[in-house]
């Protein structure tokens, strides 16, 4: 039989997780796929924690370099996270002609190109399911299964720790800080969220699913991001009196020569599939011209989905006769005559407090349609002499929202624009 020699760099709750999977489903994949997995060697500077996982200190390596040098050792994991020396080490590995399984989604979205370039240098294979969406097979599938199609879009709720703080705001209510303060209890949230709530994790992550599902370099750069943190008790409150649930969405399309991709909190039609996906779980949504819709759904983050993630990746490479590269010129930017759009249609929740006296929703009615936004639907509440208003616009450019928002900011008077969010149709 088969034996493939792994090397894991970083054993922390992922990389815990792979080790775990490969011994204690050594025999079960040595049945079903006829390769006797053993992980040789393991880096990490905290010895406490190799032993943590049962794992014999004989197998902990001093330096990448001396997993380099191993000629048994034909495959690494990297997961350490972050850009280095997560890059410096996994360059070592792929010119040393070992295939590299990852699951850095902040490392592939910025250093692709050049690695993807290192790689086929050193004749190896760099694979990275595990970056985007844990433990769904979104990757083999945009890559394996929907060749056949131009794929219009890509939608998605593809973090699991802002998608926990806004069911918990939905359903129970709660504020945006007690929310995260009770995700980070449980240990879904980072003591520092930033890179979740600001919607960093999710830019890195539709980068790479884009760029993979149109078939061009989608630079992170390029991704329109907002966060979360904006979003108030009354925006999920209106937006459930509209029929709508509020979702942090990760938007990737392509029409012809033209591609859109942000991430920002959205209205979801409470009937739209994505409306339902709760907690900390994860799901994708992509439509192809031919196969039409299809749904991902499941876990995207912890030790278990995402190693599964990284053992499916383990036994692809190593079953390969010859690396898996892209297949678009990765270079790092998008294709000649492509346009990354960095203006929006759509329609918009728009939330402003006023002064409540006469001709004041007659002025503000007025700025709209002197810009070209048309009014759907609206809703007044009051109280004390001030009065919150909440629109509800038709599809209209996001540059005629931003101008007419500007004018209403700028007027003298009480009127103060609190919050827009983009409505998905
Ligand atoms: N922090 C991410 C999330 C998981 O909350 O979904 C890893 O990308």
């Amino acid at each position: 039989m088969k034996t493939v020699n792994v090397a894991i760099m970083g054993i922390g709750t992922v990389g815990g997780g792979t080790y775990r999977i490969l011994t204690e489903h050594r025999d079960f994949l040595m049945k079903t796929q006829g390769i006797d997995f053993r992980v040789k060697k393991v880096l990490d500077k905290n010895l406490e924690r190799i032993r943590s996982f049962g794992i014999p200190e004989a197998a902990a390596a001093s330096s990448p370099d001396e997993i380099a040098a191993d000629k048994d050792i034909s495959l690494v994991v990297e997961t350490m996270g972050g850009v280095e020396p997560a890059k410096t080490f996994i360059e070592k590995m792929l010119l040393a002609g070992k295939d590299v399984v990852t699951a850095n989604k902040e490392l592939i979205s910025k250093h692709w190109a050049s690695l993807e370039a290192t790689a086929k240098k050193g004749g190896a294979g760099l694979y990275f399911e595990a970056s985007c969406v844990g433990g769904v097979p979104i990757i083999r599938a945009l890559q394996e299964s929907l060749q056949a199609n131009l794929i219009n879009s890509i939608v998605g709720i593809i973090n699991g720790t802002t998608n926990y703080i806004l069911t918990k705001m939905t359903e129970e209510g709660m504020s945006y800080e007690a929310a995260l303060a009770e995700a980070q209890q449980l240990g879904y949230a980072e003591f520092d969220p930033t890179a979740d709530v600001e919607g960093f994790d999710a830019s890195y992550k539709l980068s790479i699913l884009s760029s993979l599902a149109f078939h061009t370099c989608v630079p992170y750069t390029c991704v329109y991001r907002e966060g979360i943190t904006k979003v108030t008790k009354t925006d999920i409150r209106m937006a459930g009196e509209m029929g709508y649930v509020i979702k942090l969405l990760a938007i990737g399309k392509r029409a012809r020569d033209r591609i859109e991709v942000r991430v920002h909190p959205t209205f979801v039609p409470k009937s739209h599939p994505l409306a339902g996906v709760g907690g900390s779980f994860n799901a994708v949504f992509v439509n192809g011209d031919f196969v039409d819709d299809l749904m991902f759904y499941g876990r995207g983050a912890g030790a278990n989905p995402t190693g599964s993630a990284i053992v499916s990746d383990i036994v692809y490479a190593s079953k390969r006769v010859s690396p898996l590269y892209s297949d678009f010129d990765n270079n790092g930017k998008a294709e000649d005559g492509v346009e990354i759009a960095t203006d929006f249609v759509g329609k918009y929740y728009i939330s402003i407090t006023v002064n409540d006296a006469p001709g004041v929703l007659a002025a503000l009615s007025n700025v709209f349609a002197k810009n070209n936004v048309s009014i759907e639907n609206l809703i007044q509440k009051g109280e004390k002499g001030r009065a919150a208003i909440f629109f509800l616009t038709h599809a209209c450019n996001e540059s005629d929202v931003r101008r007419a928002v500007a004018e209403i900011e700028s007027q003298s008077g009480e009127s103060r624009v609190e919050n827009i969010i983009r409505v998905l149709e």
